[in-house]
């Protein structure tokens, strides 16, 4: 089987020579302290060993309750934010058609996502779309009081038993929550609702190999079991005793910091060169930025699509500031076949184009992109995966995981606590006058009168 692999060659020409690899005492010491559970926030270290502990027992009781989902509904719709979502979304779009909801697909259900917003015309059309549609609901919150995914799960059980009676409904509703607090929980164990339980040591960004992303996964129709191997096998060739050169999350996790503190490089940008892969930067760009954007401190996670956003963020990447580098998702071998026909009359000019795959011109464009932004001062990153597929997804998640948890500690904060989130909640509760918001409403009413 091959693996994903990872090309710094056109990052660490920004650097003094041996830059990346003087950081390798500092990844040694942040796997120790990973594996040891002696770094900040180790009581969030359950998502390290979780691609090797799923049992083939678990897969098949995830693909039982996904097999039911599947029978019984035309739509699935999973409500979740933030880590709750992300995980399941990114996989599901990678592998599925591009135009899945235009697509009438009877093999299996169409899956949508919610609760990870607040927008009322959203809900009204999400609700309008679902009335008389066999649907189901996979309500996600690890905390189980999160206002996004609460308020519209609210919205879904009502319709779910409107439409199919309670009993039914009962059937078609998963609660993937707390073991034991949350008002999911609650829900869950007074309807009878089937449950799975989020880990206490996996965090919402890590989760996505819990049944947070395994059950929407496999209700989508993916192969969950090649998923968890591949994120195995990537768990086996970043280890802590693989050779810091032979370990790509831990040279990823270098450059990166040399880039950032040696070269001023403040911004990465995830590019792609497949839409596909649009919400795999999503996931990507909350996995480190909710882990390294504290104390003052971390890389600004941003995305492209490329060539999409050639034509709109080039300028900017090619001659605005200098303070950006790139990592590329690329793609060697594209699932489907499409090649440019002759045409007699060439109006077009791209009878040079004939007969060759429309893959050979976007490598091309990857290429000369990448010789194009290097010469404009942009480091380039690249990481190179043979197929869109499970098992290299669930090598290319784990790679990921591995290379922030080495990488937060390396910048010195706890990459798996998120107190900033919090900020904003506060503000909402106390200007909703939640009870027990009482005095926080006060000020809260009391500073806006003062800024009039
Ligand atoms: O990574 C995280 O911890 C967060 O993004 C959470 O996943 C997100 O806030 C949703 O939280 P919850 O699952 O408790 O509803």
């Amino acid at each position: 089987m091959k693996s994903i692999s990872l090309d710094i060659t056109k990052a660490a020409q920004f650097l003094s020579e041996g830059a990346v690899k003087a950081y390798e005492p500092q990844v040694k010491a942040a796997q120790e302290a990973l594996e040891n559970g002696t770094c900040p926030g180790n009581d969030f270290l359950g998502w390290l060993h979780l691609p090797s502990s799923i049992t083939p027992e678990f897969i098949a009781e995830l693909q039982s309750v996904a097999n039911t989902l599947r029978e019984k509904c035309e739509v699935v719709v999973v409500a979740g934010i933030g880590g709750s979502y992300l995980g399941a979304r990114a996989v599901i779009e990678a592998l599925g058609n591009s135009f899945a909801w235009l697509v009438q697909d009877k093999k299996n259900p169409t899956v949508v996502f919610a609760g990870n917003n607040i927008g009322e015309d959203y809900l009204a059309e999400l609700t309008t779309y679902l009335k008389n549609k066999k649907f189901g609901v996979i309500n996600i919150s690890k905390s189980g009081t999160t206002t996004e995914t609460a308020l519209t799960f609210r919205l879904l059980k009502k319709q779910c038993e409107d439409q199919r009676g309670k009993e039914e409904a009962k059937d078609v509703i998963v609660a993937i929550t707390d073991a034991h607090k949350g008002a999911a929980r609650a829900a869950a164990t007074k309807e009878g609702y089937k449950t799975f339980v989020i880990p206490d040591n996996v965090g919402g960004r890590f989760s996505v190999l819990t049944p947070v992303g395994l059950l929407p996964i496999a209700v989508a129709g993916f192969d969950i079991t090649a998923l968890v191997n591949g994120a195995a096998d990537m768990e086996k060739a970043t280890g802590k005793d693989v050779p810091f050169d032979e370990n790509p999350a831990a040279i990823y996790a270098a450059v990166r910091n040399a880039l950032y503190a040696e070269a001023g490089k403040k911004i990465e940008i995830l590019v792609n060169y497949q839409p596909k892969l649009h919400f795999m930067s999503e996931w990507w760009k909350q996995l480190y930025g909710e882990s390294e954007g504290k104390d003052g401190k971390g890389i600004f996670p941003a995305s492209c699509d490329f060539t999409t956003d050639l034509h709109s963020m080039g300028q900017w990447i090619q001659e605005g500031e200098r303070s950006i580098f790139e990592t590329v998702i690329s793609i060697e071998a594209p699932e489907k076949k499409v090649l440019f026909p002759h045409d007699d009359e060439n109006l077009d000019g791209l009878n040079f184009l004939e007969g060759k795959r429309v893959d050979e011109v976007n490598k091309m464009a990857e290429l000369g992109t990448r010789l194009a932004h290097v010469d404009g001062g942009v480091p380039n990153i690249r990481l190179s995966v043979p197929q869109l597929n499970e098992y290299y997804l669930g090598q290319v998640i784990y790679f990921f995981e591995i290379a922030c948890g080495i990488s937060g500690n390396i910048l010195g904060v706890n990459p798996f606590n998120q107190p900033g989130v919090e900020a904003y909640k506060k503000n909402m509760f106390a200007l909703l006058n939640k009870p027990g918001y009482e005095a926080e409403s006060e000020a809260i009413q009391k500073r806006l009168a003062d800024e009039k």
